[in-house]
């Protein structure tokens, strides 16, 4: 029975609730009226000292607060509906969101997969950017340019800096020796084709945020502080700051983690690398916010490393029943 008052709760919204509690309402008055009708004139006259002068007033009463239920009872279950709306919009527009952005690390990923194999670089770049970015907010000069939109879009967008890679012939992208200029400067072309590839996205999608940022990082990850990078050769501030946040979370990543072409370097081997080249590859504001962080780097590396170990695992053990 509870069971049943619970489920019949359930089942009546708020309006239903106060319709009932209305033509409860009315059936009290009726019951009253002919209460009343039972007595004689002076006892209704007795009662009449209780309720007011008019009884027949009480019936008026009754009758306008019933019609402020029904109205309130309909305003709110209109209020509740549109609250309803608004939530499932939000959380299909989330849904929406991520389907796109998984999308997105997806197709970052097979471009990845090519010649970085199939560990988590692209989800270490994007925790390293995260904290850079969080670090540097705390300097009033980018209090203006870090917003938490920016942080978020850094994040995201961080993994798309090597999407161009897909351009690249196999000969070049994994050849283990040395490039000849020439091949350098196939490799370089993967900077373009990716900031374009991104402008072609951005332009078939509205409100894309991290896609103007993707956009830059993509362009400009391999410019060098004193203007020594590619593609355009910027210098300095020239070069927007994501893409000077990536450019050492993107070092610092490929210096600890294997590669085809090198072994992990320790951590403590990378940071000195890093800082030999503060003000020549790299924006020495970065590096001192890198060295503020440093524990930070160290334990993302390691947590992902753990990460690619347990997922390595089941393709061993199948290559090893082979
Ligand atoms: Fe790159
Ligand atoms: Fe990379």
């Amino acid at each position: 029975m509870k069971k049943l008052g619970t489920k019949l709760n359930k089942r009546l919204n708020l309006a239903d609730q106060m319709v009932l509690i209305a033509i409860f309402l009315a059936f009290l008055y009726w019951a009253l009226e002919s209460f009343l009708n039972v007595f004689s004139p002076e006892e209704i006259n007795f009662y009449r000292q209780i309720f007011g002068p008019n009884v027949s007033e009480i019936w008026m009463r009754l009758i306008v607060i019933c019609l402020f239920m029904i109205f309130g009872s309909h305003v709110q279950y209109t209020i509740n509906k549109r609250k309803q709306a608004e939530m499932d919009l939000l959380e299909s527009y989330r849904k929406l969101q991520n389907a796109r952005l998984a999308t997105i690390l997806g197709l970052a990923k097979l471009a990845e997969y090519r010649d970085e194999g199939t560990g988590t670089h692209l989800e270490r770049i994007r925790e390293y950017s995260k904290i850079i970015a969080e670090e540097m907010v705390k300097n009033p000069r980018h209090a203006d340019h870090i917003t938490p939109e920016y942080i978020d879009d850094i994040y995201q967008s961080s993994i798309l800096h090597d999407i161009g890679k897909v351009g690249i012939p196999d000969a070049i992208l994994l050849k283990p020796d040395k490039l000849t200029d020439e091949e350098f400067d196939v490799i370089k072309r993967h900077t373009n084709l990716g900031g374009d590839a991104i402008t072609a996205i951005e332009s078939q999608i509205e409100g894309q945020s991290f896609l103007a940022l993707g956009k830059e990082i993509a362009y400009n990850h391999h410019e060098k502080w004193d203007g020594s990078g590619y593609p355009r050769g910027l210098t300095g501030e020239g070069i927007p700051l994501s893409a000077r946040i990536i450019a050492l979370a993107d070092v610092y990543d490929a210096l600890t983690t294997e590669r085809f072409y090198k072994d992990a370097y320790s951590h403590k081997r990378s940071r000195q690398i890093i800082l030999d080249l503060k003000g020549t590859h790299f924006d020495p504001e970065v590096v001192d916010v890198f060295l503020a962080l440093e524990d930070e780097f160290n334990r993302i590396r390691l947590e992902n490393l753990e990460d690619e170990t347990e997922l390595m695992k089941p393709l061993e053990q199948a290559v090893a029943s082979y």
